[in-house]
């Protein structure tokens, strides 16, 4: 297992993303990723299937301390006594006494920063985090978390593919010697349908999709990819086996376009999404 390292944290360079996965798909999939090699799940307490995401790691039988386990809390609670009481309730469902990684999901502008960031400092103070981080924050929000977090903020996870340029954001990152986690890394099952992406598979016998989070990886990037399918599971973790040539990596790299983003969405506050 290749690992990105990070103020102390050595988060696995693959793991399972889950959002939208449910119930006993869930389960399946987490326990299945597992006993083919993945030590790196990502969950969230908006994604309502922490229980699941517990029990799968339970069912594969790999030992707790061989698994990377992330979480976030959800920007309605970022005031510090809800905060607070959301960390205890992800560990409760996860059916663990600490996670790996413990995440602000989103900004959220109504609630000031040093206050939700003291909270979250006392969490990890406390025992219920190994370490701590921030998930879709911009180069100028970065800046003032790292300012006001007395504990290391060890990642930001945001948007990572080849359609998007997310230069200036993994910049700010690699100047505070934060890792970079790349979700929606195959942007949603776009990647799959890209030339480029499939001419340079070809000469590797390898996928669209296996080129695309390698071209991810091999930047030191962690990828979490999300499949609710067993033989894509083996397909996203083979890409430690090849390497892209520089002059491949520029071609994939001048891919990204202005309209790549796939996730178009920022936390306003508002109730419909709470
Ligand atoms: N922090 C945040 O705000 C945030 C936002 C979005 C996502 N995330 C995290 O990042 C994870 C991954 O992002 P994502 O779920 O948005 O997108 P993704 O991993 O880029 O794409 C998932 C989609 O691609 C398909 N897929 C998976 N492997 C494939 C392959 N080898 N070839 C072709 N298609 C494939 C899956 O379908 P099948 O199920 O049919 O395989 C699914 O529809 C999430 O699950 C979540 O954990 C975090």
């Amino acid at each position: 297992m290749q690992f990105a390292e990070a103020k102390g944290a050595r988060i696995p360079l693959i793991g399972l993303g889950t959002w939208d996965l449910r119930g006993r798909t869930c389960v399946h999939m987490v326990d299945q990723a597992l006993r083919l090699g993945y030590r790196h799940i990502d969950t969230a307490e908006m994604y309502g299937n922490e229980s699941e995401v517990g029990e799968g790691l339970r069912a594969s039988g790999v030992d707790r301390n061989e698994v990377f386990v992330t979480t976030k809390v959800w920007p309605a609670n970022f005031a510090p006594r809800d905060l607070e009481k959301s960390a205890k309730q992800s560990l409760a469902k996860l059916r663990l006494s600490e996670v790996d990684l413990l995440l602000l999901h989103w900004p959220n502008p109504n609630i000031p920063l040093a206050d939700t960031l003291g909270a979250l400092n006392r969490v990890k103070q406390a025992g219920l985090a190994r370490h701590i981080g921030v998930s879709n924050f911009t180069v100028a929000l970065i800046n003032e978390a790292v300012r006001l977090s007395s504990e290391p903020l060890v990642c930001d996870q945001i948007e990572v593919h080849p359609f998007l340029d997310q230069s200036k954001v993994i910049a700010a990152c690699r100047a505070h010697g934060m890792a970079v986690v790349a979700y929606s890394p195959i942007a949603r099952g776009g990647a799959k349908s890209d030339k480029v992406l499939n001419r340079i598979g070809e000469l590797y016998g390898k996928t669209a999709a296996q080129v695309c989070l390698r071209y991810l990886v091999q930047q030191g990037i962690v990828v979490i990819p999300r499949t609710s399918k067993d033989d894509r599971l083996k397909e996203n973790f083979a890409i430690f086996d090849f390497v892209l040539s520089p002059a491949e990596m520029t071609e994939i790299g001048g891919l990204a376009r202005r309209d790549g983003r796939v996730i178009d969405y920022s936390y306003s506050g508002s109730p419909n999404w709470d």
